[in-house]
């Protein structure tokens, strides 16, 4: 750990999850806890719970669970200590100088340094851009689209020079290492050469939403092939968790998002006050990103080029955005290619008129149905009907679905039974209902029930009363790992007979600083939201089957080292007696809470 328990402790404790969660997901109270979607996976139905009580998150749906610090981990990519700072920020807490261990410090470090190189590339190409020779005619494209100065420097425009390494010999000035560049994927190195990456380019920075410059897009002027050319991954750099400008449009006032496709669209966009454009990365819209977008907004307007590969990008968008619980419009620029184009032509009151008309995502189907389909012909609009069915047949809502269903078909002329109709068929035969109904984790959700020993460990965590009663029939030993091995769970079950020990309760939220990893974390969250059952026989029931597992499982693995032993000892030898009676009399183990039953010993028995 690299600040005092306490420490974190502290932090912990000052910060209320549920408004931090709030700051990400849309929280609705039921009873003492909250629920909401899954910021983690794609869902309609909230399954993603938050307990107020435990100061803990847990979702139903993908089992992703933990405190506040795993929260914020996950949600903006940090590191532990990271996290911690940044709670610590928020709630005001100071922190005393964080023991990092030496790896997490070298990764924060090199984190740092990637940020700042490329903010350092970032001002050489701006400074290209405005004030050299060489930069002359990328200042001339900029004025001939139409770039306003201003504009420039907002986006933080520049020109990568025509030179080899130009940057390369900038960034190495700077005490830059060819790996460290390598790495930011600023240059390549060939044989024992290096060059820039980017050359003759105009270059868009791209920064993530806390203003760190992250990647670069360049643009050839006139022809040229790849028309943008975009960084490559990096470790700073992740496509699908990043939209362009939006650290810009997360502060503008306006309702609703613009989601368009170009970096120059995003441009003129801002340019023309609309300060809620953003776009994808060179890459198909990702769930990530509708998050990013939901982060902000609860309104999002797609905005696709009027050709087919905008058609279908539009097409496979809507789910996209609509999974991540946006309420989504549609938007196609008459007249013009994008919306670059069309506010060269028109007044920006001509797109808010635009904004204003955007279709709906059903109407927006019927017209590209209707487009496909030669609805002059009855061929055409039975095509077109079966289409708008198979596409009513995925809304969720039985109340939007009955409404839009009505709605087409009064649009299309057909009878509104009928299609109804239809569109149930088209939900029973797809699956739909289903699919809806059991959830995509069953099998993991098998996988994590049948373990014997997790199962134990959640009853511990959550009757702490109960372990003096089982250490009469389970050590800390028999909670080991396969072969004895001190694992995660071997872990928690240290802790739990550590706690017993010395009297006290371990708290939940606590045991997840046991994991460091992610995964474990989650392992730790599902074992502290297990259910118990309700009734006490269940409980009985559920008690002795899993130490019988358990101690079985313990027993063999013992008698199997033992068997090994090439030269067992007469010690040896009575040692596996003992554990083959133990294993015998496992069959007739039965536990009983106490209160129970009434003449038994008291706790339980091994009859
Ligand atoms: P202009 O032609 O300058 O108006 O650009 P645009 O923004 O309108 O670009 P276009 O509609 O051609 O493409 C939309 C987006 O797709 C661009 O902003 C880039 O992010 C991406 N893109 C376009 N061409 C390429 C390419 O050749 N390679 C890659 N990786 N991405 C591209
Ligand atoms: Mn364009």
């Amino acid at each position: 750990m690299y600040y005092p328990e306490d420490v974190i402790r502290d932090v912990r404790e000052r910060t209320d999850i549920v408004n931090l969660v709030s700051g990400y997901v849309s929280l609705q109270k039921k009873g003492s806890n909250y629920f909401g979607c899954c910021p983690f996976h794609n869902e309609k139905t909230p399954s993603f719970s938050v307990n107020t009580k435990e100061q803990f998150f847990y979702c139903f749906g993908c089992h992703k669970g933990g405190n506040v610090i795993t929260f914020l981990m996950e949600m903006e990519n940090l590191t532990f200590p990271e996290a911690i700072k940044e709670l610590a920020d928020r709630a005001g807490v100071t922190l005393p100088e964080a023991e990092l261990s030496p790896e997490e410090k070298r990764r924060i470090e090199a984190r740092t340094r990637l940020y700042d190189m490329n903010r350092e590339a970032a001002r050489f190409f701006y400074y290209q851009l405005a004030k050299t020779e060489g930069g002359a005619h990328a200042r001339a494209y900029l004025k001939e689209r139409g770039v306003t100065d201003a504009y420039a420097k907002r986006f933080g425009l520049g020109y990568a020079p025509i030179g080899s390494a130009s940057l390369y010999r900038y960034l190495s000035a700077k005490g830059y290492t060819t790996e460290e560049m390598e790495k930011a994927r600023l240059v390549s190195v060939r044989g024992n050469r290096v060059y820039d990456y980017f050359f003759n380019r105009l270059m868009f920075p791209i920064f993530n939403t806390a203003g760190q410059t992250i990647a670069f897009g360049g643009r050839v002027m006139g022809q040229g092939e790849p028309k943008y050319l975009n960084s490559p991954e990096t470790e700073v750099f992740n496509k699908r968790r990043n939209l362009y400008a939006m650290q810009l449009a997360k502060k503008s006032h306006r309702k609703e998002a613009l989601m368009v496709e170009g970096y120059m669209d995003v441009l003129s966009l801002h340019q023309a006050g609309f300060d809620n454009a953003v776009a994808s990365l060179g890459t198909a819209l990702t769930q990530e990103q509708a998050l990013l977008i939901k982060r902000y907004y609860n309104d999002v307007v797609l905005i696709y080029d009027s050709d087919r590969a905008g058609t279908q990008a539009a097409r496979r968008g809507i789910p996209i955005l609509e999974q991540a619980g946006l309420k989504v419009r549609v938007l196609r620029v008459p007249g013009a290619k994008d919306p670059d184009e069309f506010l060269k032509q028109n007044p920006p009151e001509a797109f808010q008129a635009l904004i204003d008309q955007a279709m709906n995502p059903i109407d927006f189907e019927m017209r590209v149905l209707e487009e496909e389909n030669d609805t002059q012909t009855a061929d055409g609009r039975v095509l077109t009907v079966n289409g708008m069915a198979e596409r009513l047949a995925e809304i969720e809502s039985d109340l939007e679905r009955q409404i839009h269903v009505q709605d087409t078909a009064e649009k299309l002329k057909v009878d509104p039974a009928l299609l109804a109709k239809k569109v149930e068929e088209v939900r029973r035969t797809t699956g739909l209902l289903e699919r809806r109904q059991n959830g995509r984790t069953r099998q993991e959700e098998q996988g994590l029930r049948t373990d014997a020993r997790m199962q134990l460990l959640g009853v511990m965590i959550h009757r702490q009363d109960l372990i003096p009663l089982l250490e009469r029939f389970i050590s800390q030993e028999d909670l080991k790992g396969p072969e004895g091995a001190q694992d995660l769970y071997a872990a928690v079950a240290e802790s739990l007979f550590h706690h017993q020990a010395e009297h006290t309760e371990v708290q939940k939220a606590d045991l997840i600083s046991l994991a460091d990893r992610p995964e474990d974390q989650e392992k730790i969250a599902h074992l502290v939201q297990m259910q118990l059952p309700e009734e006490r026989d269940d409980l009985e029931k559920l008690l002795t089957e899993t130490v019988r597992a358990v101690k079985r499982r313990a027993l063999e693995e013992r008698l199997a080292r033992l068997s090994a032993e090439e030269n067992a000892t007469a010690e040896d030898l009575r040692s596996m007696q003992d554990i083959i009676y133990e294993r015998k009399s496992l069959e007739t183990l039965r536990i009983q809470l106490p209160g129970s039953g009434g003449q038994q010993p008291e706790g339980g028995t091994v009859l």
